[in-house]
C-alpha cells in the first residue's frame, strides 16, 4: 500500500519552475530514497509534502487522506500531517538541553509528565544518546546533534519519517555509521522513510527502492538499487551512480569501430535499433587489463596510485576511459602500468546507449 502518493505535482518560485508535472508513489513500510544533483529540487519537495510549502498544481495524499490540492483549496498544516521531519540543517535549539530539545513536540502535544519523561527517555536511548540528556547542543559533536534531530523527530511516533540527507554535515566515518543506524532504526520501529541525498552511495546503502532526479526535477527512473545501478534508463543515470566512462562506436558496414580509429570490436555486439552511433557504457571496475592476449589495444596515459586502488587513465584511438585495480591485484598480476605503456583491454559487462542520447549527461 502507499503511504504518500504524489501526482502531477507543479511548483515554481517567480520563474524558476522547480517541479511540473511529477508523479511519484512511497510504500509504506519502505526506505525510499530521493537521488538527485544538488538544486534539482529534493528539499522543495519534502517541504511541499510536510505542508511547509504550498503547491501550484497537482495533488498529495499521505495514508489516502488528500492533504494538498489547490484545486479544491485543500493544505493541511504540518502538525495535522503526522510526519516526522529532520531537515538538512538539522536545527536544534541551541539554549535547550538535549532532553529539553527532544521533549518539545511532547510539551506541545500536551502530554502528561510522566509520560513524557518515559518516551524522551527512551527515545534518546534508541538514538544512543543516553547520559547526554543534560548537555546543551554547544556541548556535543555533529553527529551527536544529529541524533538530538532525529529523536525529536521520532519522539512523537510518526509512521512516516522525512530525511533530508543529514549526513552532509558529518565527517566521511561518521556519514558511513550513521547510514546503517538510520536503517536499522527504521526497520526497528517499522517506519517508512523518505530520504533525500545528493549521494549515490548512501542511496545505495539504505534504500529497498529510489528515484533518480535529473537537474530539472524530472525522475528519470525509480526501483530497487541493484536496478538502477545494473539496469540504468538512461546515460544521465548510469552517470549519476558514479565513475562511467562512456566509449562512441562507429558503425562501419557490420563491424563497430572504437573510437577514432579501426579496432573492431570483436564481441558485445550493440543491440539492434536504428542508431547509427552508440556509446558503450561501463565501470572502471568492469575493464580486464592484461598485457597481451585478445582485446583493444591501448596506452596507459595517466597512472595513480590510491593507496588500495591503482586507477590507470587508457587511451584506446582518441577514446580515453578510467579503470581501477586492486593495488595487490595489479602487484600480483603484474599490472602496474606506468605511464606511455601499452596495455590490452577487455570488459567485464558494457551497457549500450544510443550516441544521440549522450547529450544528457549533465557534468556532477
Ligand atoms: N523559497 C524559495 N524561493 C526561491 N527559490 C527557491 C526557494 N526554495 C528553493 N528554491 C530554488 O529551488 C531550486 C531547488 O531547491 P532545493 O532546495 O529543493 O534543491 P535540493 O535538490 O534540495 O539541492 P541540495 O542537494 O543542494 O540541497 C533551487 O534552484 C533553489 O534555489
Ligand atoms: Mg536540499
Amino acid at each position: 500500500m502507499d503511504i504518500i502518493r504524489i501526482e502531477g505535482v507543479a511548483k515554481a518560485y517567480g520563474r524558476l519552475q522547480v517541479h511540473r508535472d511529477l508523479t511519484l508513489s512511497i510504500r509504506k513500510g519502505e526506505c525510499f530514497t530521493l537521488l538527485g544533483p544538488s538544486g534539482c529540487g529534493k528539499t522543495v519537495l519534502l517541504r511541499l509534502i510536510a505542508g511547509f510549502e504550498s503547491l501550484d498544481a497537482g495533488r498529495i495524499y499521505i495514508d489516502d487522506t488528500l492533504v494538498s490540492d489547490p484545486r479544491a483549496g485543500i493544505n493541511l498544516s504540518p502538525d495535522s500531517r503526522n510526519l516526522g521531519v529532520v531537515f538538512q540543517d538539522y536545527a536544534v535549539w541551541p539554549h535547550m538541553t538535549v532532553f529539553g530539545n527532544v521533549a518539545y513536540p511532547l510539551k506541545l502535544a500536551g502530554v502528561t509528565p510522566s509520560e513524557l519523561n518515559s518516551r524522551v527517555g527512551e527515545t534518546i536511548a534508541l538514538v544512543g544518546l543516553g547520559g547526554l540528556e543534560k548537555r546543551l547542543p554547544s556541548e556535543l559533536s555533529g553527529g551527536q546533534q544529529q541524533r538530538v534531530a532525529l529523536a525529536r523527530a521520532l519522539v512523537a511516533k510518526p509512521s512516516l519519517m522525512l530525511l533530508d540527507e543529514p549526513l552532509t554535515n558529518l565527517d566521511a566515518n561518521l556519514r558511513e555509521e550513521m547510514r546503517f543506524e538510520i536503517k536499522e532504526l527504521q526497520r526497528k520501529l517499522g517506519i517508512t522513510v523518505l530520504y533525500v541525498t545528493p549521494d549515490q552511495e548512501i542511496a545505495l546503502a539504505i534504500s529497498d527502492r529510489m528515484a533518480v532526479m535529473d537537474g530539472q526535477g524530472r525522475i528519470r527512473q525509480t526501483g530497487g538499487p541493484w536496478d538502477i545501478f545494473e539496469r540504468p534508463a538512461d546515460p544521465f543515470v548510469f552517470n549519476f551512480m558514479g565513475i562511467a566512462n562512456f566509449v562512441p562506436v562507429r558503425r562501419q558496414g557490420g563491424d563497430f569501430l572504437v573510437g577514432g580509429g579501426g579496432q573492431r570490436l570483436p564481441w558485445n555486439h550493440p543491440p539492434g535499433g536504428d542508431a547509427p552511433d552508440w556509446v558503450a557504457g561501463f565501470r572502471p571496475s568492469d575493464v580486464v587489463l592484461a598485457r597481451g592476449g585478445e582485446g583493444l589495444r591501448g596506452v596507459v596515459r595517466r597512472a595513480s596510485f590510491l593507496g588500495a586502488m591503482m586507477d590507470y587513465l587508457i587511451d584506446i584511438d582518441g577514446a580515453s576511459l578510467r579503470t581501477s585495480l586492486e593495488t595487490h591485484a595489479a602487484l600480483a598480476d603484474r599490472l602496474m602500468f606506468a605511464e606511455g605503456e601499452s596495455c590490452v583491454v577487455g570488459f567485464r559487462n558494457l551497457i549500450w546507449f544510443d550516441a544521440r542520447r549522450l547529450g544528457e549527461v549533465a557534468k556532477r
